[in-house]
């Protein structure tokens, strides 16, 4: 479930040549569950047809401000008046010009003028004609009057030249369309989160680990970004793309974690701990690969620090700690147990036996217990409408003190 669900997004589409990338984002749009409604600028119409965007938009598409086919609706008034957000991209020279000097001669311009909600534009053009000072000038402009600006990203493009302006692939665009309409209630917030398991090496091939898929705690650090927070993301080996405009730190074992998350403690003010850490590590590491040999083979293995155990120790006052705990019996009790010894204000607790695991499943159910609220039993849900659960109660912890 996205945050785009049941939202009206209006697609603004100029005349560049990524405008048939703009096809893409509408279905990307659309598979967030987007009500789309396409406005094209002349120059727009002659890269790709109208019909596409109708077609798959499932309206009419909106190109000429002098001609008002619905009599009791003023169109460029009536789609600023219903759209949730508006993105515009490809965004080309041209529109970034008229819209920074508020000149509104075509259906785009007109209805961007009016227009109350978010506004993102993502300029794509020639890398030239991008870094000219007419172009930068009019986005500076632009940001100060509050529209959200994408970089464009560099690569090679259709003038031969290598260099930025390449239009954003739209799954991204559309991601960060969905992160502008989310409420910014941690914004300003440092954020550390930890995810997937860690890995514990018995020779250079071989190791011990556990099936966290990492999904939970990407889910919350994506969560934390789009409400605005600054995330640091701490993550063992996992098979999921890294979070958009998050800084994502790659370690294999405990130790490692543990150095990481304390090197950035300090500035941090909330820790939310999902990974799943290895408890122990093999002490008689092999330098090379072990041989087979007959009788078996014993391996010694020693406690791992406990991170979040440690950190507690140096937390200060106004940071929040969250843990999770993976439990196959008496969740309550163990739950609280941990609760007071790692010294946390939260902890997420989920059972992972029988088929409730929430091991590598895009679900996951859980229940929340503070220090002071009653605990939260949650029912099975996506991991991400949890995760926005998980924060919603983590700012009541804040709101309490
Ligand atoms: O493994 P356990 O159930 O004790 O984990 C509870 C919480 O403690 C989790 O948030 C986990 O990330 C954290 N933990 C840790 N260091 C360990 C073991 C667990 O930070 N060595």
């Amino acid at each position: 479930m996205s945050d785009l669900n049941g939202r009206v997004i209006v697609l603004g589409v100029s005349g560049g040549i990524a405008a048939y990338k703009s096809v893409e984002l509408l279905r990307a749009l659309q598979k967030k569950g987007a009500d789309v409604f396409v406005v094209m600028t002349e120059n727009a119409l002659k890269f790709v047809g109208e019909l596409t965007f109708q077609a798959i938009s499932k309206h009419s598409v909106y190109t000429d401000v002098m001609k008002e086919d619905t009599p009791d609706k003023i169109r460029h008034i009536d789609l600023a008046e219903k759209a949730d957000g508006v993105v515009i991209a490809p965004a080309t020279a041209n529109i970034i010009g008229k819209i920074a000097n508020g000149i509104a001669d075509d259906a785009l311009s007109t209805m961007i003028m009016a227009v109350k909600a978010p506004v993102m534009i993502c300029p794509a053009m020639n890398s030239w004609m991008y870094e000219s000072r007419a172009v930068q000038r009019n986005l500076d402009t632009l940001s100060e009057d509050g529209f959200h600006i994408i970089d464009p990203d560099e690569g090679y493009l259709a003038c031969n030249v290598t260099g930025p302006g390449r239009l954003p692939e739209p799954y991204y665009i559309a991601d960060r369309v969905e992160a502008m309409l989310v409420r910014k209630d941690f914004k300003e917030k440092k954020v550390l989160v930890t995810a997937g398991p860690t890995v514990e090496p018995i020779d250079p091939v071989r190791f011990i680990s556990n099936h966290s898929s990492g999904k939970m705690g990407y889910k919350i650090a994506e969560a934390f970004e789009k409400r605005g927070a600054k995330v640091t993301l701490v993550s063992g080996p996992v098979a999921i793309d890294p979070p958009y405009n998050t800084e994502v730190v790659n370690i294999k074992t405990a130790d490692e974690m543990l150095l990481k998350c304390q090197e950035r403690m300090e500035n941090i003010d909330i820790i939310v701990k999902v990974a799943a850490v290895a408890d122990y590590k093999i002490k008689n590491r092999a330098e090379h690969k072990i041989k087979k040999s007959e009788g078996g083979l014993d391996l010694v293995l020693e406690e791992n620090p406990d991170i979040i155990k440690t950190l507690g120790k140096l937390k200060k006052p106004g940071q929040i700690f969250v843990g999770f705990a993976a439990e196959t019996r008496d969740l309550e009790q163990n739950a609280l147990k941990k609760l007071e010894s790692k010294n946390l204000d939260m902890i997420v607790a989920n059972e992972i036996s029988g088929k409730n695991s929430a091991f590598g499943a895009e679900e996951n159910k859980v229940t929340i217990f503070t220090k002071n609220m009653a605990p939260k039993i949650l029912d099975m849900m996506d991991k991400k409408v949890l995760a926005d659960l998980i924060l919603d109660s983590i700012l009541e912890i804040e709101n309490d003190r």
